[in-house]
């Protein structure tokens, strides 16, 4: 391996425990739910989507590792949105759109990415996150124009700080005590490994809040 995948394999394992950590509190937490009497199938529904949002995470490393591109299909984000939402119950309100396009990468790392986006939003105090989406056609040559879908997450906290936005995606880039910074970076890693990208959304004046876009490919 060279220097330069020397480094992003590190950064990439340091990465994967700052998700692992995330993934397993949630097993921890649903496996306890899930000995209680009032128990629900919800708990263990948590414990396998964690376990495949975990699972998926390693292939991700892995396959740099081997030099493969995770493996793509065909899924509905909308569902990956409501996974991560579901972490998130009781903490954030969400505004989501009834529907969303089908898109090609690999769901539980769309999963992964948003639950980073919430956590980043829930730990800065926002209450509320909407999503919107913008899609461009199918019918035009794919050759020219790839068909994409951008979603966009905004969220009613108190912004990203304004000397974070040359710098929010470095690795070591974080304004919040015991931060790490790998939250946003692998987001936007796993998101390109899958042909996609992860930006800080447009601003408004009259829109307070951070707001992010994740463009995926789309399925034709
Ligand atoms: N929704 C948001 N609102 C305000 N600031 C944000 C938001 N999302 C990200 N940030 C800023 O971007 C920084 C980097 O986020 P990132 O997830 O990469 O690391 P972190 O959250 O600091 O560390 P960790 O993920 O390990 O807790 C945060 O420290 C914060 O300053
Ligand atoms: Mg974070």
């Amino acid at each position: 391996m060279t220097e330069a995948g020397r480094l992003l394999a590190g950064t990439l394992t340091a990465s994967l425990a700052h998700d692992l950590r995330n993934v397993l509190a949630v097993i921890r937490t649903a496996a306890f739910l899930a000995t209680q009497p009032e128990r629900t199938p919800r708990e263990l529904e948590k414990i396998t989507r964690n376990a495949d949002r975990g699972l998926a995470l390693i292939e991700l490393v892995l396959g740099m590792v081997r030099g493969e591109r995770p493996e793509r299909a065909p899924f509905e984000p909308l569902r990956a949105l409501r996974d991560a939402a579901e972490e998130y119950r009781g903490m954030l309100e969400f505004e989501l759109p009834a529907m969303i396009p089908e898109v090609l990468g690999v769901a539980p790392l769309l999963t992964s990415a948003f639950v980073v986006l919430l956590d980043n939003a829930h730990g800065a105090g926002a209450r509320r996150i909407r999503v919107h989406y913008a899609a461009t056609d199918t019918f035009s040559d794919p050759a020219e124009t790839p068909p994409s879908l951008t979603l966009f997450l905004a969220d009613d906290g108190p912004g990203i700080p304004p000397e974070m936005t040359e710098c929010i995606f470095d690795a070591d880039a974080s304004a919040r005590a015991g931060g790490t910074g790998l939250g946003l970076w692998f987001a936007r890693y796993a998101l390109e490994q899958m042909g996609g990208a992860l930006a800080l959304g447009p601003t408004s004046e009259n829109r307070a809040g951070a707001s992010f876009q994740i463009t995926l490919p789309r399925t034709i």
